[in-house]
């Protein structure tokens, strides 16, 4: 039962953990990884007990009690009658007690995931509570959750207590009943003091069982809720799955035409139109929430359009099979995530690479240097999030990880982050480096940067304003000119820093 159990939950979890992988990303933003996780663990936890321990009760004991219940009436029908009227009121009792304990149940699990949340979100932002003296006030707040979760909890033990006490008369009052009962048909020579010995013997293999039951009941209405949230993530339709392994060959790299995008009511991206041929590098530029973040996350398909179409190498975005088209597209993203393992598996992210290959790509992305300078090399941890890394060495470290993986398509969305001068340098020449041959999309934040690219796109309210080339821009003056007169022309041109 144990290992049926064991086996049980560890596919469960396993379920529900691979569920996350296949959500589409529109979903997780409206979910908290504090109440998944809450899910994973409490709940399942829930789940587990049950299983574990009654859930078997459950089975057992009911066939227990009838097996007994047959040989009581074998004994004396009258008698067992007697002891046993008191049962269906009892059961009938337990019953109505234990109906709401599923809706507590859910109640208080949800209640402890709220609490999983706010620890998460303290221990994310704890240096913010520390240099912000947050302290006192989230404390107060996660003070005022921890108590209402000890309120629902106090709801549901009441229950239990009940329970309890029900449990105990329907062990004791068909003794009582029988004795008494039995007595009385001992003293009027209807049955022998052996019988009734053996019957009072016997009732305990029924009452037992029984009283049991209720707590069974209780434990497999809290499984259910728990069950219940488990599912709420299991059920949750998945990433489209389906789709084609098409060919990468094409000098149409991607397209967008007429694109319109909404994350919720307000449209992001207004009917936008460009086009990258094969060994292009189109920097896109433009004021901050114009909108450029979110044209990469609609060519790795996780967001959709809601109008015009995409196309990368030559076809639309929903004949691709996602998974194999992600495989041709490399992204630097804004804001790095590094897991918290060695700089070489952060590199290669579990991937067979050989050492000189992680080595080249490292050494592209001016990450090279650094890493044999820290204590264990390659295999130095990075901590969570690598915490342990400067912001440039973190982007270095992610720019190596696009480099090695040679994809058809780059997608560098620039970090808006102030580095140090030199710092910048760094990450400027690795960017460099890793566009070098390769069609290359990226959202630029510096000047060096977008005069290295083959053309640049304006973006502004979710619409290319303006293309051309960095001189063919300036010439226009329009809003390109603007945006370099206030934010690069003072620019250091050496250094690009913005
Ligand atoms: N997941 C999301 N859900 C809802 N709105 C979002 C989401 N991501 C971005 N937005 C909104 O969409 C708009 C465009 O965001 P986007 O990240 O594309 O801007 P951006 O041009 O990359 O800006 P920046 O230069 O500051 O990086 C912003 O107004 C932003 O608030
Ligand atoms: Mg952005």
């Amino acid at each position: 039962m144990g290992y049926l159990s064991e086996r049980a939950i560890a596919d469960l979890r396993y379920k529900a953990t691979e569920k996350f992988t296949k959500l589409p990303i529109p979903k997780l933003d409206t979910m908290h990884s504090g109440d998944n996780l809450s899910k994973l663990t409490n709940d399942i936890q829930l789940v587990k007990r049950f299983l574990d321990w009654d859930g078997y009760f459950l089975i057992l004991r009911p066939l227990m009690a009838v097996a007994t219940l047959a040989y009581l009436t074998y004994l004396n029908w009258q008698l067992t009658l007697a002891s046993l009227v008191f049962i269906p009121i009892m059961m009938y009792l337990t019953m109505k007690i234990t109906q709401p304990i599923s809706n507590y149940s859910k109640a208080l699990q949800e209640e402890l995931a709220n609490i999983n949340k706010a620890n998460q979100d303290i221990l994310g932002g704890i240096q913010i509570v520390k240099s912000f003296n947050l302290k006192d006030r989230i404390l107060e707040s996660f003070k005022g959750q921890v108590d209402e979760s000890v309120k629902r909890g106090r709801v549901i033990a009441l229950r239990r207590a009940i329970l309890a006490g029900i449990s105990g008369f329907l062990t004791f009052l068909p003794f009582i009943v029988s004795f008494g009962l039995g007595s009385l048909l001992v003293n009027r020579g209807s049955m022998s003091v052996g019988g009734l010995l053996a019957f009072i013997n016997l009732l305990n293999q029924l009452s037992w069982p029984l009283a049991q039951l209720p707590n069974h009941i209780g434990s497999y209405k809290a499984a259910g809720a728990g069950l219940d949230r488990i599912y709420e993530i299991v059920d949750i339709v998945s990433e489209r799955q389906t789709g084609e392994k098409l060919d990468f060959e094409s000098e149409n790299v991607l397209s967008f035409n007429n694109v319109r995008f909404a994350y919720g009511e307000k449209d992001i991206l207004q009917g936008i139109s460009f086009h990258i041929n094969c060994g292009e590098k189109v920097a896109l530029v433009g004021p901050s929430g114009g909108g450029k973040s979110t044209i990469f996350k609609l060519i790795t398909g996780f967001y959709q359009p809601y109008e015009g179409e995409i196309s990368l190498f030559n076809n639309t975005i929903d004949k691709w099979k996602l998974d194999f088209l992600r495989e041709e597209i490399a992204v630097v993203s804004q804001d790095t995530y590094l897991f918290p393992t060695t700089i070489k598996e952060n590199i290669t992210l579990g991937r067979n690479f050989s050492m000189e290959a992680i080595i080249a790509a490292s050494q592209k992305a001016n990450a090279h240097n650094f890493i044999m300078e820290l204590a264990d090399g390659y295999d130095t941890m990075v901590g969570e999030r690598g915490a342990k890394l400067s912001g440039g060495q973190r982007q270095r470290i992610s720019i190596a990880r696009a480099i090695l993986k040679d994809a058809k398509l780059l997608l560098l969305d620039e970090a808006t982050s102030a580095l140090d001068t030199e710092s910048e340098q760094m990450v400027q020449q690795a960017l460099e480096k890793a566009m070098e041959g390769r069609t290359t999309m990226v959202i630029a934040h510096r000047l060096s940067t977008i005069k290295n690219a083959d053309r640049i796109l304006v973006i502004e309210g979710g619409a290319v304003v303006e293309e051309g080339t960095h001189e063919q821009l300036l010439d226009k003056e329009g809003l390109y000119s603007k945006l370099y007169n206030k934010d690069f022309s003072h620019v250091d041109q050496e250094s690009g820093v913005a």
